[in-house]
C-alpha cells in the first residue's frame, strides 16, 4: 500500500510490472482544436499526415468528449478522472471559468492525485511539455512539478492573445485578455475622460466656489482612481506579465517569445524521452500539452502560408509536423510498440476568434452519413464546444484502424490507465471516467474492465448544463449567442447558463448531432425520469470543497522574473517583468 498525498492506492499486482503492464505514455493534448480540424476527421483540405497515422495505426473515437467545454476544468478532469466540480476548479462567474487573472491564487487542491503521480509511484520518469493552467499559486505552490511531474518547460497559465505581436485591445469583452501597453496607460485610456472631468470640476470650484469642497472633490478622485485600478488590475487584467515560460519552478522567459515555441517544445519531448530511455533507464510518461492552435496564433516564418486556411491553417500544419517529429523519435529509439499514445484537445474551437479558431467538424452520426457542422463553440456545452478528437494507438497491441463510436470521456483516460497498471483508487475519491478498454479491439491483452458509462454530466461551470444518456441529450441550459453567432464575441467567450429550459431540450445526437431538431418531450418522459434520477446520485455524491478559481489575492503576488516582494507591482504596473 501507498501513501499518495492523503490517499491510499492499493497496488494489485505491482511486483509483476513488465513492458506491456507499463508501457511509456505519450499525451498529445492540444489546445481548442475542432472536431473537423483533421484529416482523419473528415476535412479534406488539411494536412495532418502524422495525426492521420496515429488514427490509422491505432483507434479513434468519434464520440470523446472533455470533462468541461473550458480549458481549466477540463485539463483538470482529464489529469484526475473526476468532475471538476469536485476540485473547486468550476465557477458560474464568467470571470473566473478559467485561471485567467494575477489575482487568482488557487490551484489544483495537493489532496487530489494525479494521473502523473502514480505514474511517479510506479518508477516512470514524468514530463510536461506545453501548458498546465491548474494554477500557479502565491509562491508556485500549484506548479506540474508539485503535482507529479518530475520536470516541466512550458507556460503555467494560458497563451492569450497578448503574448503574440498582435496589439490586440478589447475593451468590450470587461475581462479576458486586454492590453500589450503598460497597465497605467490601458487604465488612462479606458477612465482618462472621467478623470480628466473631475479635475477640471475641482479647478472650477477652487477657483469659483471652495477651496475646501475642491480639495474633498479631489481626494474622492484619487480613491476613486486607485480603488478603480486596483479593481480592474485584480480581476480583469491579463497583462503580458502572464506570458511566462517556466522550466520546473523558474521563470526562464517572461513575455514568452512565441514563434519559435512548438519547434523548443518539440526539442523539450524528444529529449525528455531520449534522456528517460537511455539514461534513466526507465518508462516514461509524458504530458505534451501543446500551446498550440489557442489564439495568439504562432508559427516559425518558414510555416507561414503552409495551408490554404491561413494563420490557423498553418497552425495546424505545424503541430502536424510536430506530431511527426516526436512519433520519429520514437522509430529511433525502437520504442513504437512500447508506447501507449493518447491524442486529443482540451475543447472545442475558440469561434469568438473568427477566422483564427478551428472548424466544428462535420457531425459524423455512427450511420457515417455527412451532415451539418456541429452547433456552438468552446464554453458551450453544445456538441462543438465539447466534443473533441480522441485517438488512442498502441501499437502491437491495439489493433489498428479501428473507429470506436461509443460515448467517452477525457475523464476516462485516468482510470484506463489504473486498469492497465493494476492499481485501484480508492473508495473516498470517486473516479468518474470509466474504461476506454471496454470498447477496444486489443490484439491480446489481460485489462479487467471494471466499470462501463451509463450518463456522463456535461457542466457548465458549476451546473449541470447539459446530461448525455445512451443517444439521448437533454439541455438543461444554453447560452445566448451574439446575433449572427454560433459565439460571443461581445464578450470574449459566452456565458454558458444564459437561459434555462423547464422541461429540457431533447435531442437525438445520434440521430441528430447538429443538435437542429428537439424531440417532442412529452413522448420521452421515461428518459427524462432516467436522467433526473441519475443527476440526483451523483449530486448526493458531491461534496462541498473550497472554490479554487474564486480564491483571489492581491495581483502583485503574481510572480515577476526580475523582481521578489512588492516591488513586483511597480514593474507589474509598469509592463516591466522580463527577463
Ligand atoms: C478544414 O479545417 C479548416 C480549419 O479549421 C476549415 O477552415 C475548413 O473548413 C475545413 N475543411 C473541410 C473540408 O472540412
Ligand atoms: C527539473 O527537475 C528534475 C527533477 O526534480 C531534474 O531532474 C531536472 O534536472 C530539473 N531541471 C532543471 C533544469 O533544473
Ligand atoms: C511491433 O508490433 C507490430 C504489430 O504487432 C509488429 O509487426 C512489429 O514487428 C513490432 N515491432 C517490434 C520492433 O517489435
Amino acid at each position: 500500500m501507498n501513501i499518495l498525498y492523503g490517499i491510499y492506492f492499493i497496488f494489485l499486482n505491482s511486483i509483476n510490472l513488465s513492458k506491456s503492464t507499463t508501457p511509456n505514455v505519450l499525451i498529445f493534448l492540444v489546445d481548442d482544436l475542432g472536431y473537423g480540424d483533421l484529416g482523419c476527421y473528415g476535412n479534406s483540405t488539411i494536412d495532418s499526415p502524422h495525426i492521420d497515422s496515429l488514427a490509422r495505426d491505432g483507434a479513434r473515437y468519434t464520440q470523446m468528449y472533455s470533462a468541461a467545454p473550458i480549458c481549466t476544468p477540463s485539463r483538470a478532469g482529464f489529469l484526475t478522472g473526476r468532475y471538476p466540480i469536485r476540485l473547486g476548479l468550476t465557477s458560474n462567474d464568467n470571470r473566473f471559468r478559467t485561471f485567467n487573472s494575477p489575482g487568482q491564487s488557487g490551484g489544483l487542491p495537493h489532496d487530489e492525485t494525479t494521473v502523473a503521480q502514480v505514474a511517479q509511484e510506479l518508477g516512470y520518469r514524468t514530463g510536461l511539455v506545453g501548458k498546465w493552467h491548474l494554477g500557479l499559486g502565491r509562491d508556485g505552490e500549484h506548479l506540474p512539478t508539485r503535482h507529479g511531474f518530475h520536470t516541466f518547460f512550458g507556460m503555467p497559465v494560458t497563451n492569450v492573445q497578448t503574448c503574440g505581436n498582435k496589439k490586440v485591445y478589447n475593451l468590450i469583452g470587461g475581462h479576458g485578455e486586454i492590453l500589450d501597453r503598460s497597465f497605467f496607460s490601458y487604465w488612462i485610456t479606458l477612465t482618462g475622460k472621467i478623470w480628466l472631468t473631475i479635475i477640471v470640476v475641482a479647478l472650477v470650484t477652487w477657483l469659483f466656489y471652495s477651496r475646501k469642497l475642491a480639495f474633498i472633490i479631489l481626494i474622492i478622485c484619487a480613491i476613486g482612481f486607485f480603488v478603480g485600478m486596483w479593481y480592474t488590475l485584480s480581476f480583469t487584467l491579463l497583462s503580458r506579465s502572464s506570458c511566462l515560460l517556466y522550466r520546473n519552478e523558474t521563470i526562464i522567459e517572461q513575455p514568452i517569445h512565441l514563434e519559435d515555441l512548438t519547434l523548443r517544445n518539440t526539442n523539450e519531448a524528444t529529449r525528455f524521452m531520449t534522456e528517460t530511455v537511455q539514461i534513466h533507464k526507465k518508462p516514461f510518461f509524458l504530458y505534451m500539452a501543446y500551446v498550440k492552435v489557442h489564439t495568439a496564433l504562432f508559427t516559425l516564418p518558414e510555416n507561414v502560408g503552409r495551408s490554404r486556411h491561413g494563420a490557423y491553417g498553418d497552425n495546424i500544419e505545424e503541430l502536424d509536423w510536430s506530431v511527426g517529429k516526436i512519433i520519429q523519435t520514437l522509430k529511433i529509439l525502437n520504442i513504437e510498440n512500447d508506447t501507449l499514445i493518447f491524442f486529443s484537445s482540451d475543447n472545442g474551437p475558440f469561434l469568438e476568434r473568427g477566422i483564427e479558431a478551428g472548424f466544428c467538424g462535420r457531425a459524423m452520426a455512427s450511420s457515417g452519413k455527412l451532415s451539418k457542422p456541429l452547433r456552438g463553440a468552446k464554453g458551450q456545452t453544445w456538441e462543438c464546444g465539447i466534443r473533441v478528437p480522441g485517438i488512442v494507438r498502441w501499437s502491437g497491441h491495439v489493433v489498428s484502424g479501428q473507429t470506436i463510436e461509443s460515448i467517452s470521456s477525457l475523464l476516462d483516460f485516468y482510470p484506463s490507465l489504473l486498469e492497465l497498471w493494476n492499481v485501484e483508487s480508492m473508495p473516498d475519491r470517486p473516479l468518474d471516467g470509466v474504461s476506454l478498454w471496454s470498447n477496444l479491439k486489443f490484439i491480446s491483452s489481460t485489462i479487467q474492465v471494471r466499470k462501463e458509462r451509463n450518463t456522463l454530466f456535461h457542466y457548465c461551470g458549476s451546473t449541470i448544463a447539459a446530461v448525455r444518456q445512451g443517444k439521448y441529450k437533454a439541455h438543461y441550459w444554453t447560452p445566448t449567442w451574439d446575433e449572427g453567432m454560433r459565439a460571443c464575441p461581445s464578450v470574449t467567450i459566452c456565458p454558458c447558463l444564459s437561459t434555462e429550459h423547464s422541461p429540457p431540450l431533447l435531442f437525438d445526437i445520434e440521430a441528430d448531432p447538429a443538435e437542429e431538431s428537439p424531440l417532442d418531450i412529452e413522448n420521452y418522459a421515461d428518459v427524462l425520469s432516467m436522467m433526473n434520477t441519475a443527476i440526483q446520485e451523483h449530486q448526493a455524491t458531491l461534496v462541498s470543497v473550497p472554490n479554487q478559481l474564486e480564491t483571489l489575492a492581491l495581483p502583485w503576488l503574481f510572480p515577476c522574473c526580475n523582481s521578489q516582494g512588492w516591488t513586483r507591482m511597480i514593474r507589474l504596473i509598469t509592463n516591466s517583468c522580463q527577463c
